[in-house]
């Protein structure tokens, strides 16, 4: 897998998504509750755009009439027919033995980080600010 900069962390406001072309697929990356999510940007079941998708709360009743919420906005909801999927695995709700979106590493690392190299044959005072997300393809 090579690693790619799609980003700034600050390219992608939380709660929300961008599309990135990478290696002639298209891949969403999700910022949701302070992390990144990249999964492929096309619903397993007719090829909706996932980047369209609600972003909704994991919803469990332990008895009858008592509900609750939890990893809020970390489940997509296919804006086509509905399916659900885990924004972290690509995981269906639906049948999640054998329905998933194809997901992707995502890493954040600081342009500090990311000028350092181990094969350096000339180095000039370089200063990179800021974080950027990178997907693992
Ligand atoms: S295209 Fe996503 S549920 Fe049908």
């Amino acid at each position: 897998m090579a690693r790619h900069i799609v980003a700034r962390t600050s390219d992608i406001p939380p709660g929300g998504n961008k599309v990135f072309g990478v290696e002639g697929r298209d891949i969403v990356v999700f910022h949701v509750n302070g992390e990144f999510f990249a999964l492929l940007n096309r619903c397993p079941h007719e090829g909706a755009p996932l980047a369209k998708a609600a972003c909704v709360a994991r919803l469990t009743s332990p008895e009858p009439g008592v509900y609750e919420r939890s990893r809020v906005g970390e489940l997509l909801r296919c804006p086509w027919h509905g399916w659900e999927f885990d924004m972290r695995s690509g995981q269906s709700w639906f049948d999640p033995k054998r329905v998933k979106v194809r997901s992707y590493p995502v890493a954040v690392e600081s342009g500090e980080e990311l000028q350092k190299g181990p094969y350096v044959a000339e180095t000039f005072p370089v200063h990179v600010e800021d974080n950027y997300v990178i997907v693992e393809v």
